[in-house]
């Protein structure tokens, strides 16, 4: 079988491999100066997202210029909520806007999952071109925001430094709080369930702010409605194979986690002792990280050994090779080339 042989499926199979597979978070991004042009054909960042032809182009500029192991769709986490009816806007150099939820009357301002389809579509589009156009060793990857982290962004109408509003919430307004995860994780659902039709060979669910839930509410609110999401998706498409991002989450929460939800594979922040990884995680599942994404802007040995430390520690598991976050705007291009060569040397 052609999907088989592909070096992201096989680790995500359970297999040990020589040398593990590559992505970066954030691989299409605005540190390549291809990007830069296409984004400003596209004229803004969502009208990039919604174009499926320039959108296809940048997903495929890190795959030409590097050879990664995997394409991740662009898009974004937040196109969920403006499916839903949310008003979203960025803010250049201060990041997104969105009309806030805080209310049943905001709560019942949101359309019904069945129609995000409307707004959604040219985003399947998408997948669809990059099913066909990718080489055929590199694995497509979908993605949605977890419920919780979309949650944040829905509450405040920005990122937050804490996550406080959307905190506050579930104490002032619990019931609310609740609907609101729960219409997030059916449109979860329903969006990369598209996705899985339309051509996405793996999806990874992005729960950013796992680290400011303490105790039950980690649980509760990224573990539970994750566990629902791979539940359904398998549901309706066996073969699927799913990795969790529970960023920030404690050593304990990243086992529960991987325990409970049975993702294929868990990705790990920077902030994860990779042999503490390698020890116990890895030995539950396939596990994906951790470099600092800092040493792809300040390069130099830090960057080989850090990359090498990391294949080495957990070279006796199925391990695909990312960063702790996503690459940020000031990393240089030729770093990243600097990192593949240490990992696949
Ligand atoms: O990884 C990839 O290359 C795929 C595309 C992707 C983007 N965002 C493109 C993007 C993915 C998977 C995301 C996920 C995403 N988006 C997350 C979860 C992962 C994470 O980084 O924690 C979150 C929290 C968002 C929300 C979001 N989108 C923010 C907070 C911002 C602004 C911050 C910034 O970097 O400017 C975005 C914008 C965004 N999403 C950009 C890209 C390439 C930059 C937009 C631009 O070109 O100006």
């Amino acid at each position: 079988m052609k999907t088989k042989e592909k070096l992201i499926i096989r680790a995500l199979n359970g297999e040990t491999l020589n040398t593990p597979p590559i992505w970066m978070m954030r691989q299409a991004g605005r540190y390549l100066p291809e990007y830069k042009a296409t984004r400003s054909i596209a004229g803004d960042f969502l009208s990039l997202c919604y174009n499926p032809e320039l959108a296809t182009e940048v997903t495929l500029q890190p795959i030409r210029r590097y050879g990664f192991d995997a394409a991740i769709l662009f898009a974004d986490i937040l196109l969920i909520p403006q499916a839903l009816g949310a008003k979203l806007w960025f803010v250049t150099g201060e990041g997104p806007r969105l009309s806030t939820i805080t209310s049943q009357k905001d709560l019942d301002s949101l359309g019904q999952v069945g129609d995000i389809d409307a707004v959604l579509s040219p985003i399947y589009k998408t997948v669809q071109n990059l099913s066909r156009e990718l080489p055929e060793k590199t694995t497509l990857i979908g993605f949605a925001g977890a419920p919780w982290t979309v949650a944040t962004y829905m509450i405040a109408g920005r990122g937050t430094p804490d996550q406080r509003p959307a905190l506050d919430l579930i104490k002032s307004q619990p019931k609310i709080f609740d609907a609101l995860i729960d219409k997030i994780t059916d449109a979860t659902i329903h969006y990369m369930s598209r996705q899985i039709d339309a051509g996405a060979e793996v999806v990874k669910i992005f729960d950013s702010w796992a680290g400011s839930l303490k105790g039950n509410l980690f649980d509760r609110y990224s573990t539970i409605p994750a566990k629902k999401i791979v539940s359904e998706l398998r549901e309706r498409h066996p073969n699927i194979k799913i990795i969790g991002f529970p960023r920030g989450a404690t050593n304990e929460g990243y086992i529960n986690y991987a325990n409970e939800t049975g993702v294929d594979c868990v990705a790990i922040d920077s902030s994860v002792d990779i042999q503490w990884a390698a020890d116990y995680l890895q030995k539950i599942t396939c596990v994906q990280g951790n470099l600092d994404q800092s040493l792809l802007v300040s390069g130099g040995e830090k960057l080989t050994s850090e990359s090498k430390r990391i294949v080495e520690a957990l070279s006796k598991g199925p391990h695909i090779f990312n960063l702790g976050h996503g690459i940020t705007p000031d990393a240089d291009p030729e770093n990243v080339t600097k990192m593949i060569h240490a990992v696949r040397s």
